[in-house]
């Protein structure tokens, strides 16, 4: 599929077929995929925990349910934890990342003289300060760019997904084994999709000129018809939702699954006021 096409059609899945099992070799392309997305440094934070409704316990499931993900925890039979781990960063690890980069002539022209470069003007100013780099937003950037690959992955494969609220590390860390290093992001749902593709239209959006600007904030970047009506026919500007069968869609859907008219999960994760 073509990449705006795939861009266009995904849309956060929360209706799975329960009986259709993933396959292990699209969850390993994803994580390939994943794999391969621009990390700062090249220093590659991004983890994945990969767990199978069928082999997870009752107090996993219990403990990986975050409050708005009935449908998904009902239906889904893969899900992935995508966590950050500080440790990535440990001590030189960044540094002697760069120079691997150069190494590799990624950056720089001559070899020996980037690496010169790196220990004098970057290893004083870097060096010490690994664990403020560890926890920057630049550093947990780089496990959005992973999801966002292997969610372009897992759609190239037929699949949906679902990116659901951070789990809460006291109960998951453990049962996963997670180093206390680990700082958990996201809970993703993946399987085939009980939801037709358009799954009741694209999410709407605010406007393009609210959100993007040109030169200084709030001077919009003004959005040319002609490219709206060029990406409309590559399909990633689709009909808005609610398609006017959704309704009707959510019922038999529903019916079929027996599931219960019910958004969020009762539990603590609601009274701490997570959500998505
Ligand atoms: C970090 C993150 C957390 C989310 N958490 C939830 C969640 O807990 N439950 C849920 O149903 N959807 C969740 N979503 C999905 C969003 O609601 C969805 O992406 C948004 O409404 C846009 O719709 P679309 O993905 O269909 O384009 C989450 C999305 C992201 C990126």
């Amino acid at each position: 599929m073509e990449v705006m096409q795939v861009l266009g059609n995904r849309r956060s899945i929360r209706y799975y077929l329960p009986h259709r099992p993933v396959e292990r070799e699209k969850i390993q392309k994803m994580l390939e995929a994943g794999r391969r997305a621009s990390c700062v440094g090249n220093v590659t934070v991004a983890r994945a925990v990969v767990i199978w409704k069928d082999q997870a316990s009752d107090e996993m499931m219990k403990a990986i349910t975050p409050p708005i993900g009935y449908q998904q925890m009902q239906t889904a039979p893969c899900f992935i934890l995508w966590y950050h781990d500080k440790m990535s960063y440990e001590g030189d690890k960044w540094i002697n990342n760069m120079k691997e980069l150069a190494t590799q002539r990624r950056i720089g022209e001559d070899v020996e003289k980037t690496h010169a470069i790196i220990e004098k003007s970057l290893r004083p100013a870097f060096g010490a300060a690994w664990e403020q780099m560890a926890v920057a937003p630049l550093a947990f950037m780089d496990v959005g760019q992973v999801v966002a690959q292997a969610t372009m992955a897992a759609w190239d494969e037929g699949l949906g997904t679902c990116l659901m609220s951070s789990p809460r590390i006291e109960q998951i860390g453990p049962l996963l084994n997670l180093p206390d290093t680990a700082i958990p992001v996201c809970l993703m749902s993946v399987g085939y999709p009980a939801e037709s593709w358009e799954a009741g239209g694209q999410t709407s959006r605010p406007p393009l000129e609210d959100l993007f600007f040109e030169m200084e904030h709030g001077k919009p970047f003004k959005s040319d018809p002609a490219v709206v009506e060029e990406l409309k026919k590559d399909g990633l500007i689709q009909t808005p939702a609610p398609l006017p069968w959704r309704d009707a869609e959510l019922k038999y859907i529903a019916h079929a699954l027996n599931l219960e008219f019910q958004l969020a999960v009762p539990g603590p994760a609601q009274e701490n006021g997570d959500g998505s």
